[in-house]
């Protein structure tokens, strides 16, 4: 069968998607682009704006392609989740629909549904435990992974848990993606040994919030600080990094675990979300300021290079001007390398939705375009502060930017910066992707680094 898999959202969809991939064609399916395939897997993200109207559109696109009576639409993910059923009521081309959970049972029934056109399945309950997903087995190969879906070469994503139980007020998740279920340690370790056997240099750890792994198991499983030294230890691993954490959770052992652990990047995405105390308590997030910045003096500490980047939300219901400035203030505290930043948007269900008064629109836009031209600024200078240093970068990819004789490549530096480094004399078709190499920065861009090389790949 020929299929192909259009992702939506976060770094967690990515991750579902290429597993997904990996597990139909080790059942003999075949990854192929949009215009050659028979079945589209369609996972959505449903965490801000609009997602629903975008699945809508896919579908209306889709429609037309799926021509034969064999041809149809899978929908997975959050929306999948949310509007469950009521997909197959609007458009007859798509018949499965699966959530969270259901993910697991997906190329099962994808198998069935391809041999009985007649069949419809929707697979939208939670189940108590982490739902072991198999047949999605790293190839020992890495070159036989399908190109184009998020694989990296060297690097790899392992899921330690599903669903969040935070419930922050503006936030889906918990009703999309159900309750925290960790994963096994013992899983989530043996999944790690076999892929950085498998080649894999670098690991990221994934989950809602990885921080509180273990604790839906009352003690009976590893801490998250246990479970990073237990993964640190694997011979040949060189990277580990984990997201997401929320700064409630973030524990003493794992901040400590940033000056101890050689192989732990120096790099930690941590949402504050709102600099405002006020704004803070509404969204239910549990911290303030003062223990916020504690954590960030206790990083830089234990790791003085450690690297930041957040999450902020503008125009969360209620917030005022001067809400606003602590934002402000905090990026100037922290001064984040990179940060993603929203204007607060309504989910259906949330207990936001009930807060009032809404910000205006335009007030919310100018607050956005303020604090990203202040994050602009702060990228740029801590990025010039890194000239003249010296760095080992993951290769990636091929630059977007080539120059003659030679080519370019693009990788990630332990603190997760994007350098590219030219390598003259080099043929195009080189194969850098998943080497390391040394180079010391010799320019900063407005948000990537050019780093001359200075010995061989490895
Ligand atoms: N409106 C705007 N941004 C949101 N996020 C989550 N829910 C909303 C919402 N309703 C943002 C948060 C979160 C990131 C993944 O998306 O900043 O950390
Ligand atoms: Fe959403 Fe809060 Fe859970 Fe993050 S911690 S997934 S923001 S509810």
């Amino acid at each position: 069968m020929k299929f192909t898999v259009l992702t939506f959202g976060c770094q967690m969809n990515v991750h579902d998607s290429d597993w997904l991939i990996r597990a139909m064609e080790s059942r003999g399916w075949t990854a192929v682009e949009e215009s050659e395939a028979n079945i589209f897997i369609i996972n959505t993200c449903s965490v801000r704006e609009k997602p629903e109207q975008k699945v809508y559109s896919v579908l209306g696109r889709l429609a037309p392609l799926c021509k034969n009576p064999g041809d149809f639409v899978a929908v997975g993910g959050c929306v999948a989740q949310q509007i469950g059923a009521g997909f197959m009521e609007k458009f007859p081309h798509v018949r499965l629909v699966f959530g969270s959970d259901g993910i697991s049972q997906a190329p099962a029934a994808l198998e069935d549904l391809a041999r009985n056109h007649d069949k419809k399945l929707v697979l939208t309950d939670f189940v108590p435990e982490y739902p072991e997903r198999e047949g999605g087995e790293v190839s020992s190969n890495l070159d036989l992974l399908p190109p184009g879906i998020g694989t990296i070469p060297g690097q790899a994503f392992v899921n330690i848990m599903q669903g969040c139980d935070n419930f922050c007020a503006y936030c889906i998740v918990p009703y999309t993606r159900g309750r925290q279920k960790s994963r096994a340690a013992e899983a989530v370790i043996s999944e790690c040994r076999s892929l950085v056997m498998a080649g894999v240099r670098e690991i990221t750890l994934l989950g809602q919030n990885v921080n509180s792994f273990g604790m839906d198991k009352k003690g009976a499983e590893l801490t998250f600080a246990q479970l990073l030294y237990r993964i640190s230890e694997i011979e040949g691993l060189e990277r580990i990094r984990f997201t997401t954490s929320h700064p409630k959770d973030i524990a003493p052992e794992v901040i400590k675990a940033f000056g101890e652990l050689p192989n732990l990047c120096p790099s930690l995405h941590l949402p504050v979300q709102s600099g405002s105390d006020r704004i803070l308590k509404k969204m239910g997030r549990k911290y303030d300021r003062a223990r916020y910045l504690g954590i960030v003096d206790g990083l830089r500490e234990a790791c003085p290079d450690i690297a930041l980047t957040t999450d902020i939300i503008v125009g969360f219901p209620g917030e005022t001007d001067e809400d606003f400035e602590q934002t402000m203030d905090m990026m100037e505290r922290v001064r984040y390398e990179s940060s993603f930043s929203f204007k607060y948007s309504d989910r259906p269900g949330v207990a936001a939705v009930r807060m009032h008064p809404k910000v205006d629109e335009e007030v919310a836009q100018n607050r956005l375009a303020r604090l990203q031209e202040s994050q602009n600024r702060i990228t740029r200078e801590s990025l010039e502060a890194l000239t003249g240093r010296e760095m080992v970068v993951l290769l990636e990819r091929p630059s977007r930017k080539q120059e003659d004789g030679g080519v370019s490549w693009r990788g990630k530096d332990p603190g997760g910066r994007v350098i590219n480094v030219h390598f003259e004399g080099c043929a195009e078709e080189a194969k850098l992707g998943g080497k390391l190499v040394r180079v010391k920065i010799i320019e900063a861009k407005n948000h990537s680094l050019v780093g001359a090389k200075l010995g061989e790949p490895w």
